[in-house]
């Protein structure tokens, strides 16, 4: 048990590294908080420095999310509840990070990690998915949204009997949900940000 807290613990402190707010701040000495959405992630370091550093972001943070599971696997014997709670805790590093006067990101890179370690073939699918969703959009909170919901929809249907990926990813769902509300808002009246479109104050 001890192993497992210490476990999740580290996988808090390993999501509180906000990857975005580090490259912003090497490459253009801004705040990334400050800017565009505001957020701490991959979309709107892609919208201050463009697509190749949002894509290098998106990747080291779901890296970061694997990394946490991998140091979790090993102290805590594969205890599943343990993953679970370390996939929880990841994310809730990343959102909420110790390191950056908790003020971070919504998760879904991450997000995308943990689930790709404990569930692949259904986070691949809802990933293209989300993809699909982006491409004809634009909207990508939009692609995020439909990606973490139809993860658990899908190892519900699925797989229900990996319980520990199934519960974990309900409540990466509600998560993102919840750090989504004021894109749903913005969604819903039509002021969200589309991507690439910079005509618009949104972008
Ligand atoms: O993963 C974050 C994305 O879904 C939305 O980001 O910056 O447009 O609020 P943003």
């Amino acid at each position: 048990v001890l192993w497992s807290i210490l476990g999740i613990v580290i996988a808090y402190l390993i999501g509180s590294i906000s990857t975005s707010t580090i490259v912003v701040r090497l490459v253009s000495g801004k705040d990334i908080r400050h800017h565009g959405s505001g957020n701490a992630g991959a979309t709107n370091t892609l919208r201050m420095l463009g697509t190749k550093w949002g894509i290098a972001v998106l990747i080291v943070d779901a890296v970061k999310g694997m990394i946490a599971l991998w140091v979790v696997y090993g102290l805590a014997h594969a205890n599943p509840v343990a993953l679970a709670l370390s996939a929880i805790a990841v994310v809730v590093g990343h959102n909420w990070p110790i390191f950056f006067g908790f003020r971070g990101g919504k998760g879904i890179a991450t997000t995308i990690g943990v689930l790709l370690w404990m569930a692949p073939l259904m986070t691949i699918i809802a990933g293209i998915l989300c993809l699909i969703v982006i491409a004809l959009t634009r909207y990508v909170s939009l692609g995020s949204l439909i990606l973490t919901i139809l993860i658990p929809i899908l190892l519900g249907v699925f797989t229900p009997s990996h319980e520990s990926a199934l519960w974990a990813s309900i409540v990466l769902a509600l998560l993102s949900i919840y750090r989504h509300r004021e894109n749903v808002v913005r969604l819903l009246s039509g002021k969200e940000r589309k991507l690439f479109d910079k005509t618009s104050d949104h972008f």
